[in-house]
């Protein structure tokens, strides 16, 4: 396949993994994701980025205290049902019809619990507190994450977690100048899972590109 099949393919294919097997993933696969995400580009070339993988007790230990902290199970029935239509009436509505659990458990719950991937990646940057996020952490995220695609692992970009500030910095043990961005889940799909076999929806070209001098 040519290099720019291949590419093309990749972006195509990575889709959010929701279910995860428990394999452990090595860490030298870890280290040669990073080495390929390390050459996403950044202002000035700055490369602000800064990793904390986690992966064995450590991980499980942060699972838990994130699903302790934002309990899905302290929502109110309001709540519940808020999500559900949003979810239903938004662009992840296919995500309904591929789990048989309540959708604000699946989603909330799971993302609490990094939906069991045996790794986590924070993605930091330094900074003191309130410092805006450099555009390049996004761009440095989004190659990460096609370099485990590639590599047949699964991620899943969370947003969830990041409501834990301080549980966060804790379990990965950030230092004070650097301040957290960007929350990963890392490891081996399971492709029998319906939730990883669907894929998201995009808009197309049309409804999102304005041309300006052409023809
Ligand atoms: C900044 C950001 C935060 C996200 N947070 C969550 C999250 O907390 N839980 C979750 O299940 N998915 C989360 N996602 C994944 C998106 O739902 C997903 O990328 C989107 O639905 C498109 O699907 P795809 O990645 O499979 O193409 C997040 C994605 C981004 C970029």
């Amino acid at each position: 396949m040519s290099d720019s099949r291949a590419i093309d393919q990749a972006i195509r294919e990575r889709r959010s993994i929701r279910v995860f097997r428990p394999d452990p993933v090595p860490r030298q696969v870890i280290e040669e994701i990073l080495d390929v995400a390390r050459w996403a580009p950044s202002g000035s070339n700055t490369q602000p980025w800064r990793v904390t993988v986690l992966g064995g007790e450590q991980a499980d230990t942060l699972r838990r205290r994130l699903e302790k902290a934002a309990s899905v199970r302290t929502w109110t029935e309001a709540q519940m049902e808020a999500m559900q239509t949003r979810i239903a009436n938004g662009p992840m509505a296919w995500i309904l019809e591929c789990v048989d659990e309540p959708i604000w458990q699946f989603l909330a719950g799971g993302s609490m619990r990094f939906f069991d991937a045996p790794v986590a990646l924070l993605v930091s940057f330094p900074g003191k507190r309130g410092t805006s996020t450099p555009a390049a952490i996004p761009a440095f995220v989004t190659t990460l994450m096609l370099a485990a695609h590639a590599r047949g692992l699964g991620t899943v970009w969370l947003g969830w977690p990041m409501g834990q500030g301080e549980i966060v910095r804790e379990a990965f043990q950030l230092p004070e100048d650097e301040q957290a961005s960007a929350f990963i889940a890392l490891g081996y799909p399971d492709p029998d899972a319906p939730v990883n076999q669907a894929r998201s929806t995009r808009y197309g070209v049309d409804e999102f590109c304005r041309w300006i001098g052409w023809d």
